[in-house]
């Protein structure tokens, strides 16, 4: 029987979609089924896995009962580097069989070390001299079937085959805990060869490797030389090979590329330039044999995650001035500008880059630090030259440009680690909808490569607490699990033997302690160490993946017994903590010295992420380490609550933790809940939470009754709030809560003990950790929430409020769209909620005592539960809250 009702639109695997060169790990598939059959349900599925398109000769084949479909594991199949396999599934219903899905293509890459054939190359230059370029050429004389290149690099590069730059990846291969594992790239080049001559090679420039990087300035965290590994490998027609591996046949030279680094920016001499110098039939005999570096070919592991892209082109206004033309995205970005310039050779063209305008419109450098972000062109030719930076990237809205040229055009380019967009929002309320659109924007401009705390100044690093108190929103906003699993996979590389978790990940912190003396005490903080904790587990409850749990046990469990070590009696003793970070009313240039004590929240959570913890041993069936995180969790929780409670509950970090970290026994929820809801409203909705209290603040009014207040508190427009920057023209989210005064002056960001931050000028205006928020819109305001991982089990619990009568909100899940349109009146309330398949969704509908529900015109009850398909839900006389 064949079930033409029902249809495996999608099938996709744990990597990176588009990419090839993958490991050979086993392969876990996940799929997304569309039916019009209302009752159809999948009862089982078929997976083929074969070295075919065709599925024709060998097939390895798996099946089961039952309906899973996520992470579901391929048949073990002979993971050969350069092999391809080909997947697909069909699954079984009450109807039949469907047809088979689309076909995953799963390429494997160099999966051995022996499998790279070359040398590391690289030239006699030091960091921050010009960029090398590494070129050699090859003759054509026969058809060729396909081709690749696979390459690897200390440094970051653009690979050029024939004047062209292969693929579209940025900075590639992008940072990785360096010092155990470079990932690298594989790209099909099979159209960018041509018969004769073809010439193959790359800029190579500093990177996170060598160049100047971390707060401290330093050069060389990683190393003193760049260097280049790559293969060309041709598979002709006729059945032979060949490989064209960088080593002696390469020749090396500068050009143009002067400057290449991420802080400072590029400097690009055209003078110097060698236009042709990775074109057939470059004259290369002035250029020089490259020397053959040291690579521990056992440290390379292919990419996996989404890599760096051109995310979108922003047309820039143009304000010529007396001395310079001011440009202006419109968007706070990461990435640069695309300038084309009318002048003579050897006109000067400086482009300097800022997030915001003082006042007289004259950029903002003073929260850049000492990243001159600045790239700086020599024009090589009378006329038009279009003009864009190499191997940088800049935080920015506005730019400076400095020239004796004429400024014709310019257009920002957005860069970002290439995340699929899962979550859609929009709503009555304008300046909600721009705080979606400033969260995914510094999600973005945050994504590159790693997730880092800031674009812009010299910092731009892997930041835990940051990604931990924003992993949920990331994970509401775009589809960031290949990502996150490529950075956790550093975090356990840089975690230290006793369980301590690195402040940033990569950890160049402890790079550069090893050349100056520490400015921060080796010791793991609270709130940003949980992130071996809090991230894993967000990902099993965001996408269903259970294997990440499986991967960083051993992490998660390091950093819980590393804080067991810690403490003293049953307390981590009162130290210096980051504690709930730029709390508003800490002073300005003391961050750390929140309302709530550092000793609370470090205690808190510890009962957060060994309650964490214990599920997840539980879910792994690991009963004696689940009752060990249990009973730590619980101790320390009886510990916190009794030594530490009644001070904390004075702060909304305090009580927020209390409530939704489960500090407080249940009998004291009612006692915190009100005394949290008493202190918002008598602050009118003032937002007093910094990093670690603002992600959970809203879910501590709502869970317990308090939505009015939890409206009061987000939609509030005065400073400090969430909306308050988009009343002085934010587009992003930023660092602090008054980066910008109401009167239009600047925080200057100073700190008072710079010995304990991070340096003068800690005042970005991209940090996304405030944007954690969203996540609460998304589940509340829209009411979207999974409540069974992956979102396999969701529940639709919207809560109104009055004013916004129109949410429209969508998730793109495993299982497909989950999604909502809805608008409401006192009288009425109307909603078109589509389940995927797959998927059970609960309602929990606004409901009043005499409300009248009903699902497509027919009366229905609360809490019903809906399996897939688009339902038309009213519910009349709705409740809602009131600001
Ligand atoms: C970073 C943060 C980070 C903090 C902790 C800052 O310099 O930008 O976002 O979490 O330091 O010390």
């Amino acid at each position: 029987m064949i079930d033409t009702a029902t249809t495996v639109v999608s099938l996709k695997s744990q990597f990176a979609a588009g990419l090839i060169g993958l490991p050979g790990e086993p392969l876990l598939l996940s799929w997304a089924v569309e039916s019009t059959d209302a009752q159809s349900q999948q009862l089982g599925y078929e997976i083929e896995l074969a070295a075919n398109a065709d599925f024709a000769g060998d097939v390895l084949r798996a099946s089961a009962e039952g309906a899973e479909s996520q992470w579901v594991a391929a048949p073990a199949f002979e993971a050969t580097s350069r092999a391809t396999w080909f997947a697909r599934v069909r699954v079984r219903t009450q109807a039949g069989l469907t047809a088979w899905s689309p076909t995953l293509v799963h390429e494997l890459g160099l999966l051995n070390a022996s499998d790279w054939a070359g040398v590391a190359i690289g030239d006699e230059g030091l960091a921050d001299e010009p960029a090398a370029l590494l070129r050699t050429k090859f003759n054509l004389t026969k058809p060729v079937l396909k081709a690749r290149v696979y390459a690897t690099a200390h440094g970051v590069f653009d690979l050029m085959i024939n004047g062209q730059k292969v693929g579209d990846h940025i900075l590639a291969p992008g940072w990785t805990s360096y010092q155990e594992r470079v990932l690298a790239e594989t790209h099909d080049v099979t159209a960018m060869l041509t018969q004769g001559e073809n010439a193959f090679g790359a800029l190579l420039g500093d990177g996170w490797y060598r160049g100047k990087f971390g707060f401290q300035n330093l050069y060389n965290n990683y190393g003193n030389h760049t260097s280049l590994l790559a293969q060309l490998e041709i598979e002709y027609t006729d059945g032979t090979t060949e490989v064209i591996a960088t080593g002696e046949r390469f020749k090396t030279a500068t050009g143009g590329v002067r400057l290449a680094s991420i802080y400072d920016g590029c400097t690009l001499d055209f003078t110097k330039a060698q236009p042709a110098w990775c074109k057939p039939g470059f004259d290369d005999s002035a250029w020089v044999s490259p020397t053959i570096r040291e690579f521990d070919k056992s440290q390379i592991s292919p990419l996996t995650a989404p890599p760096v892209r051109v995310k979108a082109e922003l047309p820039m206004t143009i304000k010529k001035q007396a001395d310079r033309s001011l440009l202006n995205a419109g968007q706070n970005i990461s990435g640069w500008v695309r300038l084309t310039v009318n002048g003579k050779r050897g006109d000067v063209v400086t482009v300097r880059h800022a997030e915001i305008l003082e006042p007289g419109e004259k950029l903002h450098t003073v929260a850049l630090r000492s990243a001159k972000a600045t790239d700086t062109y020599t024009l090589g030719k009378d006329g038009e030259t279009t003009l864009e930076p190499k191997l940088t990237f800049h935080g920015f809205q506005y730019a400076d440009v400095v020239t004796e040229a004429e400024v014709v055009s310019a257009v920002a380019i957005a860069i970002t680690s290439d995340t699929p967009e899962r979550g859609t929002f929009e709503s009555a309320h304008p300046l909600l909808n721009k705080l979606h659109s400033n969260v995914l924007w510094s999600l973005r401009d945050n994504f590159v490569s790693i997730p880092t705390d800031c674009p812009q100044r010299d910092e731009r690093m892997g930041w835990t607490g940051d990604a931990q108190a924003f992993v949920y929103a990331a994970s509401t906003l775009v589809d960031a699990h290949a990502f996150l699993n490529s950075w956790l996979t550093d975090l356990a590389i840089d975690q230290r033997d006793s369980g301590q978790v690195p402040h940033v990940v990569p950890d160049l912190l402890a790079i550069a302690a090893k050349i100056i003396p520490s400015e921060f005490p080796d010791q793991g903080e609270a709130g940003w160490g949980d992130a071996a904790v809090v991230v894993p587990w967000s990902q099993y409850q965001m996408y269903g993946d259970k294997q990440i749990l499986q991967r960083q046990l051993q992490s998660m469990r390091g950093w819980i017994d590393y804080c067991e070590t810690q403490k003293v009696g049953s307390l981590i003793p009162p130290r210096m903590q980051l504690g709930d970070w730029l709390d508003p009313d800490a002073p300005d240039g003391q961050p750390w010295a929140a309302k709530v004590s550092g000793q609370y929240v470090a205690n808190s959570y510890i009962v957060h992420s060994a309650t964490i913890l214990a599920d997840i041993e539980a879910l792994l069936g690991n009963t004696a380490s689940e009752a060990k995180y249990r009973k730590i969790a619980t101790d320390t929780a009886a510990a916190t609550w009794a030594e530490l409670g009644e001070a904390a509950i004075t702060t909304p970090t305090g009580c927020a933790m209390a409530l939704i970290f489960n500090v407080a026994p249940k009998s004291e929820h009612a006692r915190i809940s009100s005394a949290l809801a008493k202190l918002v409203r008598d602050t009118d909705g003032r937002i007093s939470t910094g990093f670690l209290g603002t992600p959970i603040i809203l879910d501590a009014l709502s869970q317990f009754g308090n939505v009015s207040e939890a409206y009061l508190m987000l939609l509030r427009e005065q400073m400090p709030s969430w909306l308050y920057p988009i009343t002085v023209g934010a587009t992003t989210i930023w660092e602090r809560w008054n980066a910008i005064h109401p009167d239009g002056s600047i925080n200057g960001g100073g700190l008072e003990n710079p010995a304990e931050g991070s340096g003068d000028g800690m005042i970005s205006f991209n940090h996304y950790a405030y944007g954690a928020v969203i996540d609460w819109v998304y589940r509340n305001l829209a009411g979207l929430t999974a409540t069974g991982a992956g979102y396999q089990q969701v529940s639709f619990a919207p809560k109104l409020v009055d004013g916004i009568t129109y949410a429209k909100a969508a998730i793109e899940t495993g299982y497909g769209k989950y999604a909502v349109d809805y608008r409401f009146t006192k009288e009425q309330f109307e909603a078109t909620l589509d389940v995927p398949f797959g998927v059970t969704a609960t309602l929990q509908l606004p409901i009043n005592a005499d409300s009248v529900i009903t699902i497509d015109g027919k009366p229905a009850q609360n809490q019903s539960a809906l399996t897939h398909g688009t339902y038309q839900i009213v519910v009349t006389n709705p409740a809602f809250a009131t600001v």
